[in-house]
């Protein structure tokens, strides 16, 4: 598949981490110095998962020239969804892709590196041709404002991704490794509440909602600088791909520190370290296509380009993938060769 277009959205109010110092016991110091972030954006009224993945895959849309209704098929990366039974058939509905299959995919930070990797597989065996790949959380829902150890670290947004079935010669995902532990989940969650109202006689039904985002740190911090260079390394080592020929490292955003880590693991220099985390703090499954918009859109990626790509967090889940971004293509005719 070729990646050939891309789009973004936050919501409109910024906030700083001078104004979370005047609600919990923390400083701009303290948030810059362990994490790399300045502000991050929070949804208002009428600003949603659904309207900003709306209006990531509209420009996504416009920026590969298509049509909504010429989309096969919709993934919909989110751990926030507007509602549980799917968040993805609203955007569907909003976009007008009525031609188009649209469902969710959960998995945290590595959602949509997951939905990517699953997007070829569809383009690869089912017959697509044309998908958007969104990325979208408002994790503000699921923040306790009061707990600094995690409340400085998130923020809202979407980012999407147009791709297309291509020749083999012009397939822009070269390699990819996908992986979970669960033993670890407890480093990271935003699970059910336990509690419990009575319903009959003996008999008492949970009640449905969620606990705060749950977090060990250190524990994911360990987590993430043992195993995302191991599985980018796996990968290179795999696809013959030395680190010098990368154009960019494009990670999720959780920590610039992490990115350094990531970054001096394979003496990539830091101009080519792709990093928005000042502006916007960890978007969770937003941040990959979020960083990935910003830079096609300011000229630093262009087309033919060759990015290391990685998401990791909550389940534990991470993965890998080698991709190369193609751009719009000046015709958009899909060709009657397909390859994944
Ligand atoms: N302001 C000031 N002090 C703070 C703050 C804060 N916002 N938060 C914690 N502290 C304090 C702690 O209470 C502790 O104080 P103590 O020594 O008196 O007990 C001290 O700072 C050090 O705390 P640590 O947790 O050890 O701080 P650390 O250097 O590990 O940084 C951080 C914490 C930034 C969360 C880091 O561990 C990290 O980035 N972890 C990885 C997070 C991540 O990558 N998540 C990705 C997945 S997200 C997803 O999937 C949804």
């Amino acid at each position: 598949m070729a990646l050939v277009g891309c789009g973004s959205a936050v919501p409109a109010a910024t906030i700083t981490n001078l104004d979370l110092s005047a609600r919990v016991d923390t400083s701009d110091e303290w948030i810059r110095s362990r994490t790399g972030i300045g502000a991050r954006r929070v949804a208002g009224p009428g600003e949603t998962v659904t309207s900003l993945a709306t209006a990531a895959g509209q420009a996504a849309l416009d920026h590969a020239g298509w049509r909504a209704e010429d989309l096969d098929l919709i993934l919909l990366a989110t751990s926030s969804p507007d509602d549980l039974f799917g968040t993805a058939p609203r955007v569907q509905g909003a976009l007008g892709a009525c031609n188009a299959v649209a469902f969710d995919l959960t998995a945290a930070c590595s959602g949509f590196l997951f939905s990517l990797i699953t997007a070829a597989q569809y383009i690869g065996s089912a017959g697509m041709r044309r998908v958007l790949v969104i990325g979208a959380d408002q994790l503000s829902r699921w923040v306790d404002w009061d707990d600094r150890s995690t409340c400085v670290l998130f923020g809202d947004g979407a980012g999407a991704v147009a791709v297309q079935a291509c020749p083999a010669a012009e397939n822009g995902l070269l390699a990819f490794r996908m992986r979970s532990d669960g033993s670890r989940n407890g480093c990271l969650t935003l699970a059910q509440s336990t509690q419990h109202r009575p319903l009959v006689a003996g008999l008492s039904a949970q009640v449905g909602g969620f606990t705060p985002i749950h977090m060990n740190g250190q524990e994911v911090y360990k987590f993430a600088v043992r195993e995302v260079p191991a599985v980018l390394a796996e990968l290179l080592e795999a696809s013959g791909v030395a680190a010098e020929q990368l154009d960019w490292l494009l990670l999720h955003q959780a920590n610039q520190r992490i990115l350094d880590a990531v970054a001096e693991r394979f003496a990539v220099p830091n101009t080519r370290v792709l990093s928005n985390l000042a502006s916007y703090g960890n978007t969770s499954a937003a941040t990959i296509p979020l960083m990935l918009d910003e830079a096609v859109r300011d000229g630093r990626v262009r087309p033919g380009h060759l990015l290391a790509s990685s998401g990791f967090g909550a389940g534990l889940s991470w993965g890998g993938a080698l991709v190369r971004w193609s751009g719009p293509q000046i015709d958009a005719s899909l060709p009657s060769a397909v390859a994944a």
